[in-house]
């Protein structure tokens, strides 16, 4: 579908003490469902505040997105969560996998946050994602056994349990060795080759950067 997520003339400001610090301005974009985008641009560019407008974490100071039509600037806080929940699926740097539930507790978690599923069959999906990423071995144990890289695959299979239809990743192999970066990059790109999600990445991945329906940069908060 054409136009699937749209920026509109986005912009963010940040108050500081009496201080205004404008993060991004002026960005417009629109992707189609199944394509990749790329996000470059140095540290404090404002790659992160991008991808917190368009993934509805947070609020443009002025501008809009709009997801398959739905300005998300008109959802209640509470319809935001929901299409969070429902469609996007979050991949960040910290995953933030919580210690004292197992790996395939951990993956199952958005679900018992959404809408409530057959939890059977719910299992048996995030155990299929977990060994699709080399983990069916480790479904029982707790994070802290696992390796950097192992547990941002688990990242990766929680973010897909909803079977989001856009991925959000921010820098998410920032942590990890080229090996298990590179590893990490291949399983996205089979989803996307498999599903057609649509991807909104920033990395410097030249793997990435390849393969990337589109690639923006960002310098002090523009598309340049
Ligand atoms: N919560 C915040 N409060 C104030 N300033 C912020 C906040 N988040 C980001 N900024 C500022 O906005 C700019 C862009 O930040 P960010 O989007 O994190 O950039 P990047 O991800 O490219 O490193 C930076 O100048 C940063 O200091
Ligand atoms: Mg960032």
């Amino acid at each position: 579908m054409e136009n699937y997520l749209v920026a509109e003339n986005l912009k963010k400001v940040y108050s500081e003490g009496n201080k205004e610090v404008v993060a991004i301005s002026e960005i417009n974009l629109s992707l189609k469902q199944g394509e990749i985008l790329v996000v470059f641009g140095p540290s404090g560019s404002g790659k992160s505040t991008l991808l917190h407008l368009l993934g509805g974490l947070d609020r443009p100071t002025e501008g809009k997105v709009l997801l398959d039509g739905t300005d998300l600037s008109l959802l209640s806080d509470e319809k935001l969560a929901r299409v969070r929940n429902e469609k996007f699926g979050f991949i960040f740097q910290f995953y933030h996998l919580l210690s004292e539930f197992t790996i395939l507790e951990n993956v199952l978690l958005p679900l018992f946050i959404g809408k409530k599923e057959n939890i059977k069959i719910s299992r048996e999906r995030a155990k299929d994602l977990l060994a699709k990423f080399g983990l069916e071995d480790r479904v029982h144990f707790y994070p802290s056994s696992l390796s950097g890289g192992e547990q941002q695959r688990v990242a990766i299979a929680r973010a897909l349990i909803n079977n989001p239809e856009v991925i959000f990743a921010d820098e998410p192999t920032g942590n990890l060795d080229k090996e298990a970066g590179d590893f990490f990059w291949e399983c996205l790109l089979e989803l996307n080759r498999e599903n057609h999600q649509t991807f909104l990445l920033v990395t410097h991945n030249e793997v990435m950067a390849k393969a990337a329906s589109r690639v923006l940069t960002l310098r002090e908060g523009r598309i340049v």
